[in-house]
């Protein structure tokens, strides 16, 4: 089989710490799949690499990384020294946008074995998906600040929302629904509210909707939407595929983790599903300032990521063995994720990490997961 070429992309904080427990169990996955995988690590989108060049990216940047198939990507920031909207608008949000990743996936599901903060939640109760635009919406560069300085000061920012970006969004959240046994998809809107940008939003649901007609719709208002992510998240109440703009994605895609016990355990694809640009496979969450440098991240959301299980495929198992479900790594994605499951259903107090309840480090909880997939070996 060909080769898949990974650019591995640590960034700051706990992502150094959890990227190489995602990369010794893809090794650990090719090894017992026989995958030939080639990894090249990259220090710039770093706000180290800031730190001494002036600037988040090399200048050959995107021709140093349209030669790999996938980027495989830590996290960043370090608000201490450099302000986040530099750093993540000089880095990750340009991949996104420049490689037309307009695909943000993100699987939210109760696991064995991890603590649910709901009350009387047991696995399998939670299981949907963010479908989150990325490229558009509420993160937009067009705006400004006028008259600086003076009692009239003014800040600007628009909203941007086209038809091409809505609908490929729509479509791609349809049209997994679509292949999902409950056929359910959820709207987040606020057309109540923010009333040109998100009744536009609404009216492509409804005509999209139209071309589905085996897909059931809800819609609910932001607001409301997060009190039901926490008060009614089961699978037999309404969530399935929840679809939003690019802000209520991402506010949703802590939520929806946070409610299944911890941020910690989730990943993330940022997709081009036309495979022209290379895809980002991440953890959801950020570098983790306040716990960096203490050994005791959650590395299960940076290991899930690298086999985040793309849509042609779901059998509502998850997201994590995204990147290698991506290039149809099926197997090696399914033990991929079921190493992790049986190692979290374990329940060992000193493998899991804080954030799952545990006193567990990144080595032991990497380390016992690397191990499970390499017991795949020969099966
Ligand atoms: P964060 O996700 O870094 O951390 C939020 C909280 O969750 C913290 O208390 C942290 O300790 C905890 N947490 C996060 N990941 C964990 C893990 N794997 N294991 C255990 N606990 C974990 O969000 P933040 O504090 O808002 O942001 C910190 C920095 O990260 C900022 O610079 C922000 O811009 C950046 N950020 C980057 C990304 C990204 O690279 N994709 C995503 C989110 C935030
Ligand atoms: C995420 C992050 C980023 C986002 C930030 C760091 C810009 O929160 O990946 O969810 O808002 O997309
Ligand atoms: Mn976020």
């Amino acid at each position: 089989a060909a080769t898949l070429k990974i650019a591995v992309i640590p960034g700051d904080g706990i992502g150094t710490e959890v990227m190489p427990y995602g990369v010794r169990c893809l090794q650990a996955a090719a090894q017992a799949f026989g995958l030939a995988l080639h990894f090249e690590t990259f220090d710039f989108a770093s706000c180290v690499f800031y730190q001494e060049h002036g600037e988040m990216l090399p200048l050959d940047w995107k021709d140093t990384l349209l030669k790999f198939d996938a980027i495989y990507f830590g996290a960043v920031g370090m608000p201490a020294l450099v302000p986040d909207h530099v750093s993540l608008w000089g880095g990750l949000l340009k991949f996104r946008r420049e490689f037309d990743q307009y695909i943000n996936l993100r699987p939210c599901r109760l696991m064995p074995g991890v603590r649910c903060p709901l009350a009387g939640r047991q696995p399998g109760d939670i299981d949907f998906w963010v479908v989150r635009e990325n490229t558009e919406g509420e993160y937009s560069s067009i705006g400004g600040k006028i008259f600086e300085g003076t009692d009239r000061e003014t800040v600007i920012q628009e909203t941007v929302m086209t038809r091409t970006g809505v609908d490929r969004v729509l479509r791609y959240a349809f049209e997994l629904a679509q292949r999902r046994p409950r056929k359910h998809l959820t709207s987040a809107t606020k057309s109540n509210g923010i009333s040109i940008t998100m009744p536009y939003w609404d009216e492509r649901v409804r005509e999209m909707a139209s071309n589905y007609p085996d897909v059931a719709v809800d819609k609910y208002h932001i607001d409301i939407l997060t009190a039901h992510f926490v008060q009614k998240p089961d699978v037999h109440v309404i969530f399935d595929v929840v679809v939003g703009s690019n802000l209520f994605g991402d506010i949703l895609s802590d939520l929806g983790p946070a409610c299944t016990g911890t941020i910690g355990i989730a990943p993330s694809g940022n997709i081009n599903p036309d495979k022209k640009f290379p895809s980002l496979f991440e953890p959801v969450h950020g570098s983790a300032p306040d716990i960096a440098g203490k050994g005791i991240a959650n590395p299960v959301g940076m290991i899930v990521s690298n086999s985040v299980i793309s849509f042609e495929e779901d059998k509502s198992v998850w997201a994590g063995q995204m990147m290698l479900q991506h290039f149809g790594f099926h197997d090696a994605a399914g033990a991929m994720l079921q190493a992790i499951e049986r190692v979290l259903a374990r329940g060992e107090a000193e493998v899991l990490t804080a954030d799952m309840g545990g006193k567990g480090t990144t080595k032991a909880l990497g380390e016992a997961i690397e191990s499970e997939i390499l017991s795949f070996k020969g099966t």
